[in-house]
Order: structure tokens, then sequence, then C-alpha cells
């Protein structure tokens, strides 16, 4: 039922394909009462979703917790342990409890119930960013129009943060806003203007154990820090996107992931507390429908009540229809590159040289040469029992799964050939990962290098068997300004949606791949004070580091109309010009990219967005899910289906177009909101391919007003092909509002 997709959970469940850093995790927190007698007994934890209390405006917490408590047998369980363990009031209505199967089958008679959902285990899954995204300190947009996100608070759901990091110093932090409500707890997290709260529903003080709660934090709204680098590398000012803003780490997950329950129980103190985004870098590897998805259920409730979630994509690419997180009332991040290399050259001899990659570049390997080896049968590297072979050569090993080196593979076999003598190793990328390479700290002497540079050292070494001879050289460089660039990151998980084909998913692409961010001094997977990660974990907080800086400078914008700015303003071309290319160097598709590159300065001022409302989701999970669900997630007796118009997908006024490919024509509407000059003139342009016909009506829009609407019909129709993409934009003189558009042939 967990599912480990990221980051953390390496050292305990090697499993995790994130391990990369990616997206957290939630399992059992082991502070809970009686988690050991959860192991032994049929207790066990589920989340019940209930009405609210009948005078739910009225009711206090304590009127809450006593009428989730009425669900309840006891207020015990026979060994004596409180069978409440989460009361929740806004993120979701009811509470986690410990219960037996026979048990919960009595609460699900009572009146008032409305589901209950096992307790799932998910996984977790720098200097250079902003500068990268078009942010530079001084004077500009940045400061001056953004004002670095001051008075936003991120709120984080992650494994803790370790608050005496620097880039949680407040130097030029104004105060947080005075409707803030958070504060801290526990001894071991000091608040400031900058960390402005931290709690823990797993039991303890908040801490970072393992590091990525730091970094994520550390990335959405570090402040500014200079001369931050990992051993001289990456050296530069760090700071997070919006270093302006406030940061607040609801800890919801330990070293063994991360649980729903804990993660409501976040998700509702972030509302209480008064954050402005929430960004959850945690995921399974599957997704679930949203009404059987507490996750997906909470954060409906965040986004009603003005919050933006921003969560990670998952790190299952490059599989198709691999895509977590996917309800369309979250932000939903996929991964890139950016234009940096931790630059480790391989020379061959004869002044040939690959590039490749290495992050502990703490000794400086000779130019003194050695013989390569390379073995079909240990391709791997697996040398057991004739460890005698590799003394002394510079070792070819082909990576298991770039993805995973902590546990079983590259890291324990690595250790074991240089402990045997290897004077040095140089890691091959899997073919599927490519051009991905994702940088782990191997300890020294190890380069990594692509799919294609394999190849190549592996074909000098074929071609001169008796005596090649290589160096390694650590050039300790590192390199900007890398081509290409961005680039989608093998990992990055990829759409379509399997729960909403019709809604284009994943949303947005940000930088994902070899981040460098704050981190702890010393944590079981490595060391601060800053440290490499990669995974939609580390693309996610850009991403709600640029939902601080919008939400900054439009504090009343709703969450699907910063979303859309975010997205319509994308970059769909790489710093080349180019289209934006894959872990292949492919020309990669909207199910990989989304909209396409955040752009964070153009982000502020779109012109037009295509916004949404809970009542707008309501008809779309009307004609999706039924009226069950729409009680389940909406839970607003207002609200029913038979009241409701039906919203199909497609036409769900997403800043994205999902349609059917066919020769019959299909039509879309959308309405946008003028958020521009009041007085502005749009007029449409369509990129596509001859195959697809694209008809825009009316092909202008004219605004008198701000805040107007208009609204307009999209046609759509073309064949020969399984997917054809084009775009739809809007062009006044100031702005280009752009939609993807994907039609897909219904078998394809
Ligand atoms: C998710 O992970 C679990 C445990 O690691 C595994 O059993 C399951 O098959 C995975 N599911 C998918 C869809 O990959
Ligand atoms: C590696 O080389 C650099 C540049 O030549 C030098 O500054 C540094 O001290 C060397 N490091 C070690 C561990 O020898
Ligand atoms: C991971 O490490 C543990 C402890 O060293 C070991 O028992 C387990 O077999 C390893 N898992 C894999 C898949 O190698
Ligand atoms: C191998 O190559 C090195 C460097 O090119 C050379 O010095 C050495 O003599 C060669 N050895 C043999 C056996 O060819
Ligand atoms: C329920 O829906 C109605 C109609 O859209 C809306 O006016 C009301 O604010 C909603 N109630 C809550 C608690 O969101
Ligand atoms: C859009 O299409 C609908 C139905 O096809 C039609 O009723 C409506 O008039 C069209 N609107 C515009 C602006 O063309």
């Amino acid at each position: 039922m967990a599912s480990f997709a990221c980051l953390l959970v390496p050292l305990l469940y090697v499993t995790t394909v994130l391990s990369l850093a990616p997206a957290l995790c939630y399992v059992n927190p082991g502070a809970n009462p009686g988690q050991d007698a959860e192991e032994n007994s049929e207790y066990r934890t589920h989340i019940v979703l209930v009405w609210p209390p009948a005078d739910a405006h009225a009711a206090d917490e304590v009127a809450h917790r006593r009428w989730h408590e009425s669900f309840l047998p006891s207020s015990l369980t026979e060994f004596g342990e409180p069978r409440l363990v989460h009361s929740y009031t806004e993120a979701f209505s009811g509470f986690a409890a410990r219960l037996t199967d026979a048990e919960l089958h009595e609460v699900s008679k009572k009146p008032g119930f409305l589901r209950a959902f096992p307790d799932r285990t998910q996984q977790l899954m720098t200097t250079h960013t902003p500068e990268y995204l078009g942010l530079r300190q001084g004077p500009g947009f940045w400061r001056d129009v953004a004002r670095y996100g001051k008075g936003i608070v991120v709120g984080l759901l992650d494994v803790g943060i370790y608050g005496a990091h620097p880039s949680f110093g407040d130097n030029a932090v104004a105060p947080p806003p005075s409707r803030w409500k958070g504060s801290c707890q526990g001894s071991a997290s000091r608040c400031n203007k900058k960390l402005v709260g931290v709690k823990s529903f797993v039991g303890d003080d908040g801490r970072d154990d393992f590091g990525h709660g730091t970094h994520t934090s550390s990335t959405a709204v570090g402040n500014f820090i200079n001369g931050a680098s990992r051993n001289g590398m990456a050296y530069g000012t760090a700071s997070g996107i919006a270093p302006g803003a406030h940061v607040a780490m609801y800890k919801v997950c330990t070293g063994k992931g991360c649980q729903d329950s804990a993660v409501l129980a976040g998700m509702d103190a972030a509302i209480k507390d008064g954050v402005d985004v929430i960004s959850i870098s945690i995921g399974g590897n599957m997704t679930f429908q949203f009404d059987h998805d507490p996750i997906a259920i909470g954060a409906f409730s965040s986004v009603s009540k003005g919050i933006l979630v921003v969560c990670a994509a998952g790190n299952n690419g490059p599989k198709l229809a691999s895509v977590v997180n996917d309800a369309p009332w979250l932000v939903t991040v996929a991964a890139s590159s950016v234009d940096r290399s931790f630059l480790a050259d391989v020379q061959l001899g004869k002044g040939v040289s690959v590039a490749g990659e290495a992050i502990n570049q703490v000794t400086n390997s000779s130019s003194k040469t050695y013989p390569l080896l390379y073995s079909e049968e240990r391709r791997n590297c697996i040398y057991h029992g004739e460890e005698s072979k590799v003394a002394g050569k510079i070792v070819i090993c082909d990576a298991v799964d770039n993805l995973l080196p902590y546990n079983t593979s590259e890291k324990s076999i690595l250790r074991e050939i240089k402990s045997a003598g290897a004077a040095g190793v140089v890691l091959i990328n899997t073919n599927a990962d490519g051009y991905t390479t994702v940088l782990w700290d191997y300890g020294s002497d190890v380069v990594q290098v692509t799919a294609a540079d394999g190849i190549n050292i592996k074909k000098y070494e074929m071609s001169s068997q008796t005596n090649s001879t290589s160096a390694v050289t650590f050039s300790h460089k590192t390199v900007l300004g890398v081509r290409p660039s961005p680039t989608v990151a093998s990992f990055s998980s990829r759409g379509p949606s399997t729960i909403t084909p019709g809604v284009l998913k994943p949303d947005i692409l940000a930088p994902g791949l070899n981040i460098l961010a704050a981190y702890p001094p010393q944590t079981l997977l490595g060391t601060g004070p800053f440290n490499v990660l990669s995974g939609t974990s580390m693309s996610t907080p850009h991403i709600s580091g640029v939902a601080a800086l919008v939400k900054s400078v439009h504090p009343d914008w709703s969450p699907a109309a910063i979303k859309s700015a975010i997205m319509t303003t994308s970059d769909t071309v790489d710093k080349n010009g180019g289209p934006i290319l894959d872990e292949q160097h492919r020309k990669a598709n909207a199910y990989a990219t989304g909209a396409g590159h955040v752009n964070p300065a153009r982000a502020t001022d779109p012109g037009l967005v295509y916004d949404l409302g809970a009542t707008d989701y309501a008809s779309y999970i009307c004609a999706l899910m039924g009226e069950a669900a729409l009680a389940v997630i909406v839970r607003n007796s207002s609200l029913s289906c038979a009241k409701l118009p039906k919203t199909a997908e497609a036409q769900l006024n997403y800043p994205t177009i999902k349609v059917p490919l066919q020769p019959t024509p299909f039509t879309v509407s959308r309405t946008v909101t003028n958020v521009g000059p009041a007085a502005s003139t749009y007029t449409v342009k369509v990129d596509a391919p001859t195959s697809l016909t694209v008809l825009v009506s009316p092909g202008t829009l004219v605004f008198a007003k701000a805040r107007e609407k208009k609204t307009f019909n999209v046609t759509v129709s073309g064949h020969g092909a399984d997917v054809l993409e084009g775009s739809l934009l809007w062009v006044s003189g100031q702005h280009v509002v752009r939609s993807p558009i994907v039609a897909v042939a219904r078998h394809g």
C-alpha cells in the first residue's frame, strides 16, 4: 500500500525511487502512542471522514474533538492507549483513531460517517537557481516588484528543519504578518522573523535528522548567504526563491516515511496558523481516486480557504503515467536540470577526454595513469571473489539505478571495489537515465558520466585492450552555462494522469537535478552546511517560492489565479532558444514539461488568468466522480450534483488544454480574467502542426475593466498521430498568455 517514492527512506528501505531526494514521504512516525501495540494487535490507525458537527462554524476545537470522540467505542484501547490520534478541523472534517476492523465497522454505521481510509505511508520524494531563473540581487524585479516575497508565509510538510542554519537567519526579514498564529514548538527549534513556526506530528521537536526538510525549506525561502559552497564547489551566494518570505515547518515524516494521518495533521495546523502556501515534497509511487486520497481531500480544503498547495509530481519517470499528486486543485511540479556541472574529467590517454561529474572532489586525482578495466560479465562491478582484479585499475561500472545509491547497489559496491584497491571508478548512467546524471557522494575518485559518454569510454577500453590507460582529473570546477538546459530529468514523473486523463499533468517544470541548498551539519545521509540533492522534492519548493513572490505582489489572488500566472508565463524553449529536451536529448513532450519551465519574473504579471473556485471544482468532481465523491471531497451541504452544472474534464477552466484527437471538431470553452491594464486588447495566435486544426472564437478579446472576464471557444480537430501538441497564445502589446494544447487519440 505504501509506496516509497521518494527520498528519505533510503536507509531503511532501499526501494525508493526517489531516493534522490525526491519527494518526501510519510510513514509510521513512531511517535504515535501505541505504535508497538499496533504491530501485535488488530488495532490500526484509520483516518475517518465525517460530516462537520452541526454548528461547525461556531464549534471550537474542543467541540470538534467531542464530536469526533462520539464516534469511538471508548477513549482508550484495551491496552490503555488513547484511541484518538488526531482530531482535524480545517484540512479535513474527521479524525485519525486506533480501531479494530470490527470497531471501524460499528463506527461506519453512526450518522455523520462518510468514509474511512487506511493510514498509508508515503515517501519524501542553491546558490545558483535564483539567478538561473532570472532573479538577481539588488535593484530590479526580485527586490523592487516581488519584494523577495515579503509578508508571505510558506508552510512545508516535511521531515523537520535545522533551524540554526544561517539560511534561516532573519537579517533584513520583516516580522511575520499580524494574522500569523503559528509558533515554534520544542527546544531544537529557534524561531525568529524568518523561521516563524515549527510543529512536529511525529512526537519530537521538529529537528531534521535527514536534511531533506532543511534543503526544501531553504530552496523556497532561505535568506541570502554569501560564500556558500559544498567543499568549494558551486561557490556563490545562496538564497531561496523568496528570501524575504517566512517559513513554517510541519514535521510529518520520519526516516520511515510519512503517514497520511500525520500529513493531514500538518495541513490542518498550517491552515490554522495562517500559511499562504503549502509545499509538499512528498508522494507515493501511485495515485488514488481523489475521493480515496486523504491528501487530495485535505488539499481541497486548503485551496478552498485560499491557500495554494504545491506538490511533487513524483520521481517515477521516465515511465509514462507515473505522475502523482495530480488533482487539478494542486500545482504538480516536474523536475529539470540546471546549467551547472560539477566537472571531473576522465582523460583517456592521447589528449582524449570525457567530461564527467563528481560531487565528491575532496582529493585531486593525479595525472598519473592507470589501466581501465571493464568486464561485460561484471558490468555492475560486483567483483566478489575476484577483488584482486581491480587493484590499481580505474574500473568502469554500469550503474544499476541512478536513483538508488543507498543500501544495496552502487554505494556499497563501489566501496567494496575501492577498498580492494581500485584507483578510481567511472560510473556510467543507465540508458534510461541518458544525460541525467544524478550526483551522489560515492566518496573520492568516482566520476559519473552520461550513457553516451559511457559508450565512448567502453569503446576506448576495448580498442586498447592490452594497454588502455586513463587518468581521472578532478578539475575542482563548477561550470556554469552548460547546454542544453533546462532538460527534463529522467526521474521526473510523466503524465498522463491516470485519474484525470482529461487534465494535463504535471503542471510546471522547475529545477530539481543536483540542487545545492542548506543542510544540517551532520545527518545519516550527508553533511552540511550545504548539500546537493535531486528530485521533484527539490523542484517543488522552487515553485512554492515563486508562488510566494506572486502572492506578495497580489495578495488577493486565488490559488488558481496564482497557478495560472505561473503556468501561462512559463518558458517553452531552453537557454539556446530550442525546444526543451528530455533526458535522452529528444524534444520533451507536454507529459514531461507540463505548461513549460517556470519564469518567475513573468509570473507576477501574466495579463490574463484562468481562474477557478471551489464551485468550479465541485462541478468537475460531479462530472468525473459523482455525488458521493462530492460529499467526501467538498463537504458543503449547500452543493449537490443535481444543482450544479457538470463540467467535463476538458471543460474545466484550466490553463492548459487537453482534448481528444479526432477528425470531428471538439470544442472547449475557457474564461480568462483580466489582471493586466484595465483597457487591453488581446488577439489570438495558434502554433500547431499542420495536421492539427485549431479554431478560436472570438479571435480578439477586448477588455475595458480590470477583473473583467471574457469567454472564448477553442475547436480542435486532427488526425494522423497518437498525440499532437500545439499552443494557444493570447497576445497584447505587453503580454503573451500561453496554453499548451495536447490532442490525444483515444487509443494513443
Ligand atoms: C509501489 O511501491 C510498492 C512498495 O515499494 C510496490 O509494491 C508497488 O508495486 C509499487 N507500485 C507501483 C505502481 O509502482
Ligand atoms: C587540489 O588541487 C587544488 C588546485 O590545484 C589545490 O588548491 C588543492 O589544495 C588540492 N587538494 C588536495 C587535497 O590536494
Ligand atoms: C539493504 O540493506 C540491508 C541492511 O544492510 C540488507 O539487509 C538488505 O538486503 C539491503 N537491501 C537490498 C535490496 O539489497
Ligand atoms: C602502455 O602505455 C603506456 C602509455 O602510453 C606506455 O608507457 C607503456 O609502455 C605501454 N605498455 C605496453 C605494455 O604497451
Ligand atoms: C458552500 O457553497 C456555497 C455555494 O457555492 C458557498 O456560498 C459557501 O460559502 C460554501 N460553504 C463553505 C463552508 O465553503
Ligand atoms: C462556444 O460554443 C458554444 C457551444 O458550442 C456556443 O453556444 C457559444 O456561442 C460559443 N461561444 C463563442 C464565444 O463562440
